[in-house]
């Protein structure tokens, strides 16, 4: 579970695309901003990748079936993951986007095991 938190613009969406490519993608990765989620299946992984900067509440979180996503199995990549605080499970990895005057910066922070070993 990987929290990606920044502004609009702050290269979230690109991060994903750029994980996507290395793990040999080939095909166009769009952003979920209206789908709410992509999903794909390559090189044995389920990355699903969220969008949330349009969600609005609980009730569209079950209508949507996005508990069946948490698996423990798939890898979740989500962006404005403080638009469904309290229905996500806790990150094991955050990654911060702060968009600076001629370059961006990103801090990540494990907050588990699997995070601390991603990290490490
Ligand atoms: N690290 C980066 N350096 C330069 N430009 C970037 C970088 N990350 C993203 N961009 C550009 O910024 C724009 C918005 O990026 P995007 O990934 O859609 O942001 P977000 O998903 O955070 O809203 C895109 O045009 C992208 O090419
Ligand atoms: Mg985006």
């Amino acid at each position: 579970m990987i929290y990606l938190r920044g502004d609009l613009g702050a290269g979230k969406t690109t991060l994903v695309r750029g994980v996507l490519h290395a793990l040999g993608f080939t095909g166009k990765v769009k952003s979920p901003t209206y789908t709410l989620i992509e999903q794909y299946d390559i090189a044995e992984l389920n990355l699903r990748h969220f969008d949330l900067y349009r969600f609005r509440d609980a009730e569209e979180w079950e209508a949507a079936g996005f508990r069946d996503e948490f698996n423990g199995c798939n890898i979740c990549m989500v962006e404005w993951p403080e638009q469904a605080e309290g229905l996500l499970p806790v990150a094991d990895l955050e990654i911060v986007f702060t968009i600076r005057s001629d370059s961006r910066t990103l801090d990540l922070y494990a907050h588990s095991d699997t995070g601390r070993q991603c990290l490490a």
